[in-house]
């Protein structure tokens, strides 16, 4: 088992792919990755990580993409404890045509990861972003890194890059 899981969900295709570009870039021997929708069984398969990266699509107005809702939904019924866990959260979001709930997921999944107990990680600044309203900030920063696919996809590998650097204080494996 590899010391990071990358677990995500996507629908279309995007942030799996981000979740690859991911893995590669970290190394494939140091990272595990999980498709919510044909890996992950139960919080388990979470648990059995104490670094993990976390990628959720937004859909729906500021909602996470549909193969993290049951088991968001089970986990805030089970209350599994994250304590110990460091967690970094991406996804991709649209901010020109949901610019009034730019990557609204990342905000859901910090909130709730962080009432178990998890140090959530990642945190990026907003500038350089052009949306009108995102629930993803806290203190003036994107609680991971929003990417966005459709209008700024020039700008994925920069801002990839830029984060995994900013993760190595975290992440021990990103320094080895
Ligand atoms: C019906 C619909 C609703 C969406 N809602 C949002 C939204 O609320 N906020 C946002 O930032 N992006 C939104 N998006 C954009 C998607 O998050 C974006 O296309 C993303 O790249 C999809 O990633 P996936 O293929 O991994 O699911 C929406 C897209 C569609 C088609």
């Amino acid at each position: 088992m590899a010391t990071i899981g990358i677990f995500y969900g996507s629908t279309s295709g995007v942030t799996e792919e981000i979740a690859e570009k991911l893995q590669a870039e970290i190394g494939e021997d140091l990272c595990d990755l999980y498709s919510m929708a044909e890996d992950y069984d139960d919080v388990d398969d979470l648990l059995k990580y104490d670094y993990l990266l976390i990628g959720c699509s937004t859909w729906g107005a500021g909602e996470v993409q549909n193969d993290w809702r049951e088991p968001l939904f089970d986990i805030e019924m089970d209350k599994p404890d994250f304590s110990g866990k460091t967690i970094a959260l991406f996804g991709p979001g649209d901010c020109v045509d949901h610019g009034k709930h730019f990557v609204g997921a990342l905000g859901v999944l910090y909130d709730q990861f962080k009432a178990l107990g998890a140090k959530v990680v990642g945190a990026v600044p907003t500038d350089g972003y052009s949306f009108e309203q995102s629930s993803s900030i806290r203190d003036g920063r994107f609680v991971g890194l929003p990417l966005d696919e459709v209008n700024e996809s020039d700008k994925t590998a920069e801002r990839i890059a830029r984060w995994l650097d900013s993760l190595k204080a975290e992440f021990p494996a990103l320094s080895a």
